[in-house]
Parts: C-alpha cells; sequence; structure tokens
C-alpha cells in the first residue's frame, strides 16, 4: 500500500512557530514523498473552552496558514475534521476498546482537567478521536510535536486490539518528530510554547513584533539545571539561522563570551526573514473566502471517499454491517 500521513491542529487560536516547526514544517516536506491528509481538527478544538461565534473564523485561519506555509492542495487532501463525519462514527467504536482508565491517565487528560468542570467526556475521548482520525486513513506516520506522541501510541494500542479482536485492517502508525519537537515559550522556558501564551510568536507576526517578542525572552537561570531559556534560544537560531552563523554563537557561548542581545536581534531578524514570504502569500489569499472554501469542500470530498471504505471494513467486521 502507498505510505499514508496524517496529522493535524486545532483551530483554537493562532498558530505559533512551536505548531509550525513540530508540525507543518515536516509536513512540507512529506507532501513530495507520501500521500498525505492535513486536517483542521474543529471537534478536538471543542474540548476546552471555546467562542462558538469565533470558531468559523479560527477555521479559516489555519487553513490559510497552512496553504501560506507551503502545503500544496493538489498535492494534499486539506479537510476540516467534522466535514469527515466518519471519523466520529469510528471513534465511537474503537471506544468499546478502550479502557477508561488508561484514558484518564493521558498526560494531556490530566493537564487540561484541573477543575471538575472542564473534564468533559469529550477531553477524555479526546485520544480515541485522534485515533480515529489517524486510523481511518490507513496512516503509518504521524508528524507531530513531542506532546503528541502519547496520543499516537495509544493509536498504535488501538489498532493493534481492533486488528486481533476483529481482523486485519489498521496499519500501526509511528510518530514522525522533528528537530523543533518541543519548543518552549519564550517568557518561561519551563513550559511549551502553547496558543494561550504570551511568549508566543505567531506565524504572522510582524517583524516589529516578532523583535519586541524575541528580545524580551528569558535567559536567567533557575537553579543548578542547565539554562533552558538559552537551549530554547538556540534550538530556534538552528532552525532559523545559516549553520555558519549558529556555530558562531554556539563557540561564543562555549567560550562564555556570548552577549543575549546579540544573539536574539540576529534569531527576530531571522525568524522575521523566514516569515516573509508566508506574510505576504497569506494577505494575498485571506480575502478570497471563497478559493478556501473550495480547496476545504474539495478536501472533505476526497478524504470522505478514503474514510468511508475503511469504516465500511470496520463496521462490516464488528458485525454491523
Ligand atoms: P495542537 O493543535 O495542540 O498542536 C498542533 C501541532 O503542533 C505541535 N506543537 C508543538 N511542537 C513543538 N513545540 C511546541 N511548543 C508545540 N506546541 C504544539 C503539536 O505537537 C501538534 O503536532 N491533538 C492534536 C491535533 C490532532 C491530531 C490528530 C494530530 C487531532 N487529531 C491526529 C495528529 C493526528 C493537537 O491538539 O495539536
Amino acid at each position: 500500500m502507498e505510505e499514508r500521513i496524517l496529522s493535524g491542529i486545532r483551530p483554537s487560536s493562532r498558530l505559533h512557530i512551536g505548531n509550525y516547526l513540530g508540525a507543518i514544517k515536516q509536513w512540507i516536506e512529506l507532501q513530495h514523498r507520501a500521500r498525505c491528509f492535513f486536517m483542521i481538527a474543529d471537534l478536538h478544538a471543542i474540548t476546552t473552552p471555546y467562542e462558538p461565534a469565533e470558531l468559523q473564523q479560527a477555521i479559516r485561519d489555519v487553513a490559510l496558514d497552512y496553504l501560506a506555509a507551503g502545503l500544496d492542495h493538489h498535492k494534499v487532501t486539506l479537510f476540516v475534521q467534522s466535514h469527515v463525519p466518519e471519523h466520529v462514527e469510528l471513534a465511537w467504536l474503537f471506544s468499546t476498546l478502550v479502557p477508561v482508565g488508561e484514558l484518564h491517565r493521558m498526560t494531556q487528560f490530566k493537564e487540561k482537567s484541573t477543575k471538575a468542570s472542564l473534564a468533559n467526556l469529550g477531553l477524555l475521548a479526546y485520544p480515541v478521536l485522534m485515533a480515529a482520525d489517524i486510523l481511518i486513513y490507513q496512516a503509518h506516520e504521524v508528524p507531530v510535536g513531542e506532546d503528541q506522541t502519547q496520543h499516537v501510541e495509544l493509536a498504535r494500542v488501538i489498532a493493534r486490539k481492533f486488528n486481533a479482536k476483529y481482523g486485519q485492517v489498521f496499519p500501526e502508525p509511528k510518530t514522525i518528530l522533528s528537530g523543533g519537537k518541543r519548543i518552549m515559550s519564550l517568557s518561561d522556558p519551563s513550559k511549551k510554547m502553547s496558543k494561550t501564551d504570551g511568549g508566543g510568536i505567531q506565524l504572522d507576526d510582524s517583524p516589529e513584533v516578532i523583535k519586541k517578542k524575541v528580545m524580551k525572552a528569558v535567559t536567567a537561570t533557575k537553579g543548578g539545571e542547565g539554562n533552558a531559556g538559552v537551549m530554547n534560544l538556540f534550538t530556534l537560531l538552528k532552525e532559523f539561522s545559516d549553520p555558519t552563523t549558529y556555530r558562531q554563537f554556539l563557540n561564543a557561548e562555549e567560550t562564555g563570551t556570548i552577549k543575549y542581545a546579540e544573539l536574539k536581534a540576529q534569531l527576530a531578524d531571522d525568524i522575521a526573514r523566514h516569515f516573509a514570504a508566508f506574510r505576504e502569500k497569506r494577505k494575498a489569499l485571506a480575502g478570497n473566502h471563497r478559493y478556501l472554501e473550495e480547496i476545504l469542500s474539495a478536501g472533505a470530498e476526497e478524504a470522505r471517499a478514503t474514510a468511508k471504505k475503511t469504516l465500511d471494513q470496520a463496521k462490516q467486521l464488528m458485525g454491523l454491517a
């Protein structure tokens, strides 16, 4: 069977460079070598508090980010998760295979269900829906950041269980991690960069905003541990600057002659330059709602054709058809 890939991002707020380095940057390379399905995970976005009136715009924003970053809709299938209802149906079938205790132990559930009112069933079942997202396309690989590896591992367990119990349908998907698999917040480097984090750089931030955020990045050491803030800046420098510049700063760090203000200024310039074409392309696409809708509706149709085949096969084996 052809090599298949699936991944997705929640339209929870504007995408940041953690989402880019952990996920999208890999997708852009992968689109040339495999059959790729990339979705906008709106059904996952509603498991935490959100604003219904803003969701459609948030979905469009992620779609624009995908296209402006370089995903080619002629090469990959781009779609909105809720436009392919087969995912939810397969998730229900899978839910009968997963002990509730296992879901309670998932790191993300523990982190996000800090209050009883937040611990809704959707949030608990989140990884089961994610397994359905992946397995319904019989994907072999899932390019994500490190925080999602536990979820992909559960998808492997579900695939194994289903195949053993009902018959071979699903390949066991593997995570693909990038060099930027865990980007930390610039304002609090003990936490990962997230969509709700003030220390996050959004993909369409202007060069001025990027500069302001990077110059404020925390580099002071806390306790006796390695300096997470500085290490994070080096990770970013490696991703966004040229190798000679990276080596020069690394040398200066090792010999104790480094000036962090210089490193930050260089990094801010290089990030701004990296996304210059992105900002232009995004602006050009932003006004064209119709074009975006056409891409997403063609993507959903394509995705559904594949999804339906897998779901039918699973239902048949389970005695439901
Ligand atoms: P989400 O929306 O939280 O994040 C989207 C992608 O960005 C990566 N990421 C990061 N990578 C490096 N450093 C960071 N600080 C950072 N923050 C986020 C995430 O690892 C992810 O790859 N559950 C998924 C969405 C999803 C999905 C799927 C993914 C739904 N179904 C099926 C893969 C396959 C999520 O919440 O991603």
